[in-house]
């Protein structure tokens, strides 16, 4: 056992004193119930180095998050594609009833490319395809990945509600990530996704929102978060661990496989990465105020959580170790000292575009 496992194992057995399992929240107009951490499962197939991606030891990290209450799974049919799905379908044929599963429908993948698709004849067959794949008779949070510009938005969402009337599919969602493309400022991303919002909620609830969410992209707080806060939508916080960079644990100048898509991403530079260190420098000076073994990635996590009592953080991880140290992480509060040290951090350099 390495003395980090060691440490994330004493710390949950500290924090877990207190805290059972992770604290429960609320989303949605069904008052749908979750862990305030979930599971990002993106890194176990899609995004991130192929070479390190592991079956067996995905299975590991979903099954450790299930047992510690971090229940929502966060997944998409183009993960992988369709590998992501397949691999919680073989946790979720024996625990279904520990998960809350969040999958993703209107993206498909191409040989180099991906391509919105939100013609309700092709959600239909999505929806029932992703079921089979996790092995699974209902989906607990269905969301629309992207917006087809093809497809009025209400007939997609349409054909969505739907599938709830047929009791496949429990609640919806709609994401706000990704879409950064061009010269368009994250602001306008979000008035997007908003005119989307007050569309799609002419036609059928929207339960929770997913959208980045971290110490380094705080764009959400502005429009998107009181939104959804005054509606009791769920915001489903996405890259919360700013794809890895906040927990410290990244090198600059490490690099980055040819297949990770941080390879290509101005702020993981060896020069951007190491012009933003002082985020993670003040991360880590909260952290230590709260005892020895907490960690920069746990700060990051609870500072997200402190945002709003909708927000459920969702981590991307493939390891069991990190599985324990984010489910922890809710477990963690922070002062209204170490809120303002956050605050008054340096806004990130590099483009997110
Ligand atoms: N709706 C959308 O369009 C959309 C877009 C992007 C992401 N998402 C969702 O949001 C989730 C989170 O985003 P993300 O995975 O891209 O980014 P993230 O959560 O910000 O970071 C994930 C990375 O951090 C590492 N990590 C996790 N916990 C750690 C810890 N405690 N200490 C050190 N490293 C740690 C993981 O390593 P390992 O992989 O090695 O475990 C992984 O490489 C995704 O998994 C996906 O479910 C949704």
């Amino acid at each position: 056992m390495s003395a980090a496992w060691e440490a994330d194992v004493r710390l949950v057995a500290g924090l877990r004193e207190v805290h059972e399992q992770v604290e429960r929240r609320t989303i949605g107009a069904g008052a749908l119930a979750v862990g305030a951490v979930g599971l990002g499962c993106m890194p176990m197939s899609w995004a991130y180095s192929g070479s390190r991606q592991r079956g067996d030891e995905s299975l590991r990290c979903v099954h450790r998050a299930l047992d510690l209450g971090a229940d929502l799974l966060d997944t998409a049919d183009m993960y992988g594609p369709f590998t992501n799905e397949l691999l919680l379908g073989r946790v979720l044929r024996e625990r279904r009833a520990d998960a809350f599963v969040s999958t993703k429908v209107g993206l498909l993948v191409g040989e180099q490319h991906v391509v919105a698709n939100g013609r309700p004849g092709y959600v239909r067959r999505a929806c029932d395809a992703s079921l089979r794949r996790l092995q699974t008779d209902v989906i607990d949070l269905y969301q629309l990945h992207r917006a087809d510009p093809e497809v009025p938005v209400e007939e997609t969402w349409g054909a969505m509600a739907d599938l709830v009337r047929a009791g496949k599919v429990r609640a919806l969602g709609l994401c706000a990530v990704g879409a950064r493309g061009g010269r368009r400022s994250r602001g306008a991303l979000h008035d997007t996704t908003l005119r989307q919002l007050r569309r799609v909620q002419q036609v059928f609830p929207v339960s929770a929102v997913e959208a980045e969410l971290s110490v380094w992209s705080r764009e959400a707080l502005e429009t998107l978060l009181p939104w959804c806060e005054t509606r009791g939508v769920g915001l489903l916080a996405a890259m919360p661990l700013g794809n890895g960079f906040l927990t410290g644990t990244l090198r600059p100048g490490e690099g980055f496989e040819p297949d990770d898509l941080r390879a290509r991403h101005p702020r993981f530079t060896a020069e951007m990465m190491a012009a933003n260190q002082p985020i993670v420098a003040g991360l880590r000076r909260i952290a230590r105020r709260h005892g020895e073994d907490v960690t920069p990635a746990q700060v990051a996590l609870a500072w997200v959580l402190a945002q709003g009592r909708n927000v459920v953080a969702v981590p991307g991880a493939k390891q069991e170790r990190w599985a324990v140290q984010n489910a922890a992480a809710a477990g963690l509060r922070l002062t209204g000292e170490d809120l303002a040290e956050v605050a008054a951090l340096p806004p990130a350099l590099g483009s997110w575009d």
